[in-house]
């Protein structure tokens, strides 16, 4: 079943995806390339592998997944908006070396007899109807000893420096600028919905509830960023 919220956010990433990779690259000075890379390091994708970029966006971790399983493995980048995907799309079509294909659907809509040695995620599970669902959903994805990856905003201490800094940045930066391209109200939805993401500690309560036997998380960018790390 699509929820409403589940519609409000396809239409927000089919609107800004045109400028997505540019404000992308703007917003975060080029960082989340190296974020994004982080991720993909510590989750060691290897040749051979089956591995799925749940809401791939216009690709990036596919492409990086893409490098390290190639050429024996697999790599399958979805998402449900179609606009965002055929930047990805377009972007694959460049690569000779790839072994990435590309669906269009909504991730609970996966069909679970389908199973994969590797997940990511990045600024996904954040856009999720459902944060504890979206992991659930990525365990009965995986094989066993199977692994996966989330990269979001981390919700700094309140009060600190970091929490601070990132209000300030999400309101004076990211939002006017990307209202320079009549995306205001699309780039103030990120500051609502780290407010309903869960926090770190609750994160790692959730995926343990949920089954997974090894679980660990890390701030990255002086607490801004969180990775969540988990084996089946
Ligand atoms: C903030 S973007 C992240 C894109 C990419 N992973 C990145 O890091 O640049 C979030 C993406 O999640 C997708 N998305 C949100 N809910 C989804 C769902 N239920 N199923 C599939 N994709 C979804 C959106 O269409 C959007 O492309």
């Amino acid at each position: 079943m699509i929820n409403q919220n589940s519609k409000k956010v396809k239409k927000i990433f089919n609107k800004i995806s045109y400028k997505y990779d540019f404000l992308n690259n703007l917003l975060s000075f080029g960082m989340h390339n190296l974020w994004k890379k982080n991720l993909i390091h510590l989750l060691k994708p290897e040749n051979g592998e089956i591995w799925a970029d749940l809401c791939c966006g216009t690709g990036d971790l596919s492409f990086l997944i893409n490098e390290k399983i190639f050429p024996k493995g697999n790599v399958i980048g979805i998402d449900n908006a179609q606009e965002i995907l055929n930047i990805a799309i377009n972007k694959s079509d460049r690569i000779k070396k790839n072994k990435i294909c590309w669906k269009k659907k909504d991730i609970f809509e996966i069909d679970e007899s389908e199973k994969f040695d590797g997940i990511c995620m990045s600024y996904g599970l954040r856009n999720l109807e459902s944060v504890e669902n979206g992991i659930k959903k990525v365990f009965r994805l995986l094989k066993v000893n199977g692994r996966a990856g989330f990269l979001d905003f981390n919700h700094p201490k309140r009060n600190s420096f970091a929490s601070r800094f990132q209000k300030i940045y999400l309101r004076l930066i990211v939002v006017p600028i990307s209202g320079l391209f009549n995306l205001r109200d699309e780039y103030e939805y990120i500051e609502n919905s780290i407010k309903v993401f869960p926090e770190a500690k609750n994160l790692i309560n959730l995926s343990k509830k949920i089954g997974f036997k090894d679980v660990k998380y890390q701030t990255i960018c002086f607490g801004q960023m969180g990775i969540l790390l988990l084996k089946k």
